[in-house]
């Protein structure tokens, strides 16, 4: 996702933290929220010493496939890099100054692994020698999900989380039920779904917006909701 996307995947994760991961989130991140934090992993990009975690922000695979059959990227992919997160995480043994970075990092990933075409294909880098027309401009497919159909909207992050649907407990229980791997299904799908109904060069607007912003805010907001779950089991 673009700045605005990842900063509502963590305001919508703050309100599902439990007391005790609040706690220690707080101490890491000295108070900062986790909206505040969850672009550093794009931030970094500026600095040619963190370039090996770039292929941590997606996975490519074809479509109709399974990841585990997939071969592997041996840079990583974004299944290896929230697991590693988690990992360092858990670790009594990792420094502080590891557990800040590998944190800042997971809020991150958590929310590109929602964005449906971060779980891409190879041939086009996940829609990004994929060329459209976003309200007359030419651009991409990736930009038009990182960023242009939430910016079409004209709201603030803040405006954007508050708007998020109210879930029942068995919603709520669905959404954080399964593994990184799951979700990454879920992603997979919807990138899937959105090929079919998208040709290259095609013109897209309000109506392409209309048709995919309830999918898009509703995968902010799992990856908010699955968020939060991750964090709650990892600091218990
Ligand atoms: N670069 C190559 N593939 C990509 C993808 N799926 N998402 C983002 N950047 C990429
Ligand atoms: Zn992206
Ligand atoms: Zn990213």
């Amino acid at each position: 996702w673009g700045k605005t996307g990842h900063r509502v995947t963590g305001e919508i994760a703050e309100k599902y933290l439990s007391k005790k991961a609040k706690k220690e989130i707080s101490k890491l991140l000295d108070a900062h929220s986790l909206a505040f934090v969850s672009n550093f992993g794009d931030d970094i990009k500026s600095d040619a010493k963190f370039d090996h975690f770039g292929p941590w922000h997606y996975v490519n695979f074809p479509f109709g496939a399974r990841y585990e059959d997939s071969p592997k990227s041996e840079k990583g992919d974004i299944i290896i890099g929230i697991n590693k997160c988690i990992t360092i995480l858990k670790d009594d043994r990792s420094s502080r100054e590891d557990k800040v970075f590998y944190l800042k990092m997971l809020v991150h990933f958590m929310g590109d692994l929602h964005q449906p075409l971060h779980i891409g294909l190879a041939e086009d880098k996940g829609g990004n020698d994929f060329q459209v027309r976003w309200f007359g401009e030419g651009t991409n497919l990736h930009t038009v999900w990182d960023s242009s159909i939430l910016e079409s909207y004209q709201m603030s992050y803040s405006e954007i989380s508050k708007n998020a649907d109210v879930l029942s407990e068995r919603q709520l229980e669905a959404i954080q039920k399964g593994t990184p791997l799951d979700w990454m299904y879920d992603s997979r799908k919807l990138c899937e779904n959105i090929y079919e109904n998208t040709k290259v060069g095609e013109k897209l607007g309000y109506e392409y917006m209309y048709k995919y912003m309830n999918v898009l805010r509703s995968q902010l907001q799992k990856g908010g909701i699955r968020l939060a779950a991750l964090l709650n089991n990892i600091y218990g």
